[in-house]
């Protein structure tokens, strides 16, 4: 295929997270080489790549200096500046492109851009001030969720209002200079679209995939999502829209609410492979990581068939609580998959890994891959407290 990136190139990825880590594990199984780059050392991606660049993303001399060693761009995280990706534009292909990174790293420019495009999202106003936010939520109603308008991941940055009283408590509390508000969506349920197009426009999704969240963090993911066939048939639509309107080149995930009648909303975007499209990796032909790599590359998509029901539980650091998790009794749930992203604190809240496992119906997947994690909160036979938890932190 003419002026396709092909095996033996070497991928430079803006971040190092987990979403890193399994594109350098996909990339580098088809014969890429992988180089990262970000402020931290000893990364998840860094330590599956083959060069990690420790740098500010600030630091335009860096950029330029790695961006000279790479074929392509791509990123794992999107709350980098523009300027950095506009620095790499100018030595090699970024994908997606920095106009994509600039619409949907900012909830108040993404929802614009969602709404102006004629895209279903929630009814929202932008905040700058006590006052605005008083105003909006006597225009919105009670309850809504303020979110900041940029950075924001993994629901920080985000605070519920219940009523016009607990204004001035949120409005510290996301501590910003600009915020959106969002009517509260009393959703049914919420599922996700993963799609990735190709350099040549070619599409490609994963169909619906059911989100679960706790304290506003995706817990469970299962696929296919457990909505109607027409449900399934509008998010896929919608999030084909989307990656055309933006003209992405790589992965995207859109987030929805299932309202109570049915009808779809547009949450958020995330352009780049996402956490409900973890359990890709083990079932479908062609994980979301590999998608991203040959999207980014000009090579044609693989498939993305479904090889069985499968369900996806994280684990964050709360799992280390009590000390190391017990990794044997996981184990010994023969149809689940560990995965772990090497890092060290496991801090609560903080991603740190997820169990994947496949089944026949979707329901026996959940129950697996839930009773594998309840599992890894068994006491370690044999082994005296004490030692599990002067293990805790090492590798
Ligand atoms: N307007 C809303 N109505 C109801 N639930 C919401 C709303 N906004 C966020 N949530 C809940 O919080 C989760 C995380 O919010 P989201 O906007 O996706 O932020 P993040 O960038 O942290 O993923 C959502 O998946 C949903 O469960
Ligand atoms: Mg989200």
């Amino acid at each position: 295929m003419s002026g396709a990136i092909l095996p033996g190139a070497t991928i430079g990825v803006l971040g190092s997270g987990q979403l890193g880590r399994m594109f350098a594990i996909a990339a580098r199984r088809m014969g890429y080489r992988v180089h990262t780059f970000s402020p931290d050392d000893d990364t998840p991606t860094g330590q599956v790549a083959d060069w990690e660049t420790q740098a500010s993303y600030e630091d335009l001399d860096a950029v330029r200096a790695f961006a000279r060693k790479v074929d392509v761009v791509t990123f794992e995280f999107e709350n980098i500046p523009v300027a950095t990706a506009d620095e790499a534009a100018r030595h090699v292909p970024v994908r997606p492109g920095g106009q994509v990174l600039y619409t949907t790293q900012h909830r108040l420019r993404e929802k614009t851009f969602l709404s102006q495009a004629g895209f279903p999202v929630v009814p929202f106003r932008t905040v700058h001030s006590l006052a605005e936010l008083t105003a909006a939520l006597i225009e919105l109603g009670v309850p809504a969720v303020l979110k900041t308008a940029g950075w924001g991941y993994d629901g920080k940055g985000q605070a519920k209002i219940g009523s016009l009283e607990q204004a001035a408590a949120a409005w510290q509390a996301v501590a910003t200079e600009e915020a959106v508000l969002e009517a509260f969506v009393d959703f049914q349920c919420e599922v996700s679209v993963v799609a990735a197009r190709g350099v040549d426009g070619q599409l490609a999704d994963y169909g619906a995939i059911s989100n679960t969240h706790a304290n506003h963090i995706l817990d469970v993911s299962v696929a296919p999502a457990s909505v109607p066939a027409s449900v399934t048939r509008d998010a896929i639509e919608i999030a084909r829209q989307i990656l055309e309107a933006l003209e992405v080149v790589g992965v995207l995930c859109v987030e929805f609410f299932v309202t109570k009648q049915g009808t779809l909303l547009v949450n958020e975007l995330a352009p780049r492979p996402h956490n409900s499209g973890h359990l890709t990796f083990d079932a479908c032909i062609t994980s979301q990581f590999e998608q991203q790599l040959r999207a980014i590359c000009g090579l044609p998509l693989g498939s993305t068939e479904l090889l069985r029901p499968a369900a996806m539980a994280n684990l964050l650091g709360d799992v280390w609580q009590a000390g190391v998790p017990n990794w044997e009794a996981a184990c010994r749930f023969e149809q689940v998959k560990l995965h772990l992203y090497g890092k060290q604190e496991p801090r609560p809240g903080r991603k740190m890994g997820h169990l994947t496992t496949l089944a026949n119906t979707t329901k026996e997947a959940i129950d697996t891959v839930l009773a594998a994690r309840r599992a890894l909160l068994e006491p370690l036979l044999g082994k005296p407290t004490a030692s599990r938890s002067s293990t805790h932190d090492s590798r």
